[in-house]
């Protein structure tokens, strides 16, 4: 079957979404349920009913685009990604999936082939963990991993629960109906850039997932004492800011005690009480990301962390409590839709490889009630999260036409 990628509709397409941003160009930002968030869902399902393809959102905005089969009884092939963008951030993360999944569809629609599975396009609700502090909610709550009545409390960074700030923005109904069946899908495929160096270093077209790592986060609120920066003396002081720096380079040294390259640890933010020049921080607030893709190796990363911040609060008199956000089990993709999309690069004479992906996706989730698999396109010096977030329209349309021949091949 030939696949026409049409890679000036894709690009145009992609250049459009970034417009959907509070962020300066070139960065994008686009936090869950904002006005900019609305806009960009709004301009996708022009686009996925332009495909003739049937739209309809759940209770917490996770968005189906279905292209019907010819057996629609049957579990159907889904495919898609996130649109929600960090602060200050690029415009191919997520995006690249959810619209070179539309393209993909097209591209089979052009060549008139007829699905027997329904191809069904997924625009997942806030896979990034910015305004809820907890990644993967919509697909969380889609493999039911996350209960309904623990999402609803969620609380966002102005202390807005969710049930709030769903509903405000059009999204009703309970989120316990957001859980998809086991068996809805036989298959679920991703398509995403790899959001690392080694496709493009190595000078590989494409990256075959066979591994999503494990991401935990949690939070730590140190308290101290605050007080005049001249006045208090340094004997005297509970200094939070200084005992969080501490703490900070030791979650660094907790990710490198393992000796292996695949354990990794952010701290990504720091807030500062009462963040003035001249008063001694009573209280800090950090929030950590830890992974591996060894769900057990990592989790001694997170009691090293642990056992770390209680030895500092004993040796600085501060007060520290722990809160661990989530700790997820990393997920395997499975074999048979590796082989297809090996077979779809094999076919279209891409080179490739098959890796790991130290980013998490909402595919991590859907592995829970799916078998999975990824597909990753390179990204210019691996870079993500950043305004020169890039890839190129070849890659672009790469990723685009072996997702087409494995959509097709698993939907046949
Ligand atoms: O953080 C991640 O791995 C994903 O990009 N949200
Ligand atoms: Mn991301
Ligand atoms: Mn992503």
């Amino acid at each position: 079957m030939n696949i026409h990628i049409d890679e000036s509709r894709v690009v145009a397409e992609l250049d459009r979404l970034a417009t959907f941003s509070d962020g300066q160009p070139p960065g994008v930002t686009r936090i869950v349920f904002t006005p900019a968030d609305l806009g960009a869902r709004d301009y996708l399902k022009e686009r996925f009913r332009d495909a003739g393809l049937d739209v309809r959102e759940d209770p917490v905005g996770n968005t189906f685009a279905r292209w019907n089969g010819a057996e629609r009884d049957l579990p159907a092939i889904g495919t898609g990604s996130h649109t929600d963008a960090i602060p200050n951030s690029g415009r191919f993360d997520g995006t690249v999936g959810v619209l070179g999944g539309l393209e993909a569809i097209r591209a089979l629609q052009s060549a008139g082939y007829r699905p027997r599975r329904s191809i069904e396009l997924l625009l997942f609700t806030s896979e990034e963990p910015t305004r809820f502090g907890l990644g993967c909610l919509g697909s969380r709550l889609l493999a039911g991993v996350l209960a309904s009545e623990e999402a609803s409390s969620l609380r966002d960074f102005d202390g807005i629960t969710l049930e709030e700030v769903r509903s405000a923005a059009g999204f009703r109904g309970n989120l316990a109906d957001v859980r998809l069946p086991q068996g809805y899908y036989s298959a679920f495929v991703e398509l995403h850039i790899e959001q690392g160096p080694s496709l493009e270093r190595e000078g590989i077209a494409l990256g075959v997932v066979t591994d999503i790592a494990a991401p935990a986060s949690l939070r730590i609120v140190i308290e101290g004492e605050g007080g005049h920066a001249g006045a208090v003396l340094m004997p005297q002081r509970r200094d939070a800011l200084a005992a969080a720096a501490e703490l900070i380079l030791g979650v660094e040294a907790a990710a490198l005690s393992t000796g292996v390259i695949d354990t990794v640890a952010t701290t990504g933010i720091c807030h500062v009480f009462p963040g003035a020049v001249n008063s001694v921080p009573s209280r800090v607030k950090l929030e950590i990301d830890v992974r591996d893709i060894e769900g057990e190796r990592r989790n001694v990363v997170l009691s090293l962390i642990e056992q770390t911040s209680q030895a500092i609060a004993k040796k600085r008199g501060v007060k520290v409590q722990s809160q661990l956000l989530n700790a997820d089990s990393p997920a395997r993709c499975a074999r048979f839709i590796i082989d297809a999309l090996v077979q779809s690069c094999a076919k279209e004479k891409y080179t490739h490889k098959e890796m790991i992906s130290r980013a998490y996706h909402d595919s991590l989730f859907m592995a829970r009630i799916a078998p999975v698999g990824m597909l990753f396109i390179p990204c210019r010096d691996g870079v993500s999260h950043r305004p020169d977030e890039y890839s190129a329209p070849e890659s672009i349309g790469d990723g685009a036409r072996v997702l087409a021949h494995a959509l097709a091949n698993l939907a046949a």
